[in-house]
């Protein structure tokens, strides 16, 4: 009856989502050694991702910036069947040791989720990467590489799905974001 539990459920989830699971516990990649996040701050465009089920549209960008309280406030703006969306949501950094680990949260009720920046120069391009254990048997994640652009070089993305994989982390199921026909893009 357990076997066809553990068998059944990522079954369910793969059919329920497009997310990405894998079995065993979340891979542990190095992070960006002294992270800066003032640096950090400002506008990301989405140019590559493993799929989020929450993230359908297209010209998807967020932008982040320090509040008062000095949680960070993320901005998700996404077009989708015509529609400008915009999805408000809030980062901390949950421990100063580790500033490039950060938690995102998009809801009151939800807890933040892992949002761990694996390496960025600041102005071209960011590897983000979320992983989340499922009863410790498998895990669900999702990666991001972003661009204070909406176009990045192929070279570039490349060189950060090279240092996804070098992670351990599943790069084949990757997929672009069109950034075409969106406001300010090619
Ligand atoms: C990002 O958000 C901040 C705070 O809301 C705003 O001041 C800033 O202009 C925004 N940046 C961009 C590039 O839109």
């Amino acid at each position: 009856m357990k076997t066809a539990i553990v068998l059944a459920l990522p079954l369910l989830l793969t059919t329920v989502s497009s997310q990405t699971f894998h079995w065993g516990p979340c891979p542990t990649p190095m992070v960006q050694p002294n992270f800066e996040l003032p640096k950090y701050l400002g506008k990301w465009y989405e140019i590559e991702k493993l799929p989020a089920s929450f993230e359908k549209g297209t010209c998807i960008e967020a932008n982040y910036s320090l509040r008062p309280d000095k949680t960070i406030k993320v901005l998700n703006v996404q077009k989708y069947k015509g529609k400008v969306r915009t999805i408000e949501g809030t980062a901390i950094v949950q421990d100063l040791r580790e500033p490039a680990k950060l938690g995102v949260s998009f809801s009151y009720f939800t807890p933040y989720s892992p949002y761990w920046v694996l390496s960025t120069d600041y102005n071209t391009v960011a590897l983000v990467y979320s992983c989340t254990d499922v009863l410790r048997l498998f895990h669900v994640d999702y990666a991001w590489i972003l661009s204070r652009t909406r176009t990045l070089l192929p070279e570039t993305v490349y060189h950060a799905k090279e240092i996804f994989a070098r992670d351990n982390i599943d790069v084949s199921k990757m997929v672009p974001t069109d950034q075409h026909g969106c406001e300010g893009g090619p």
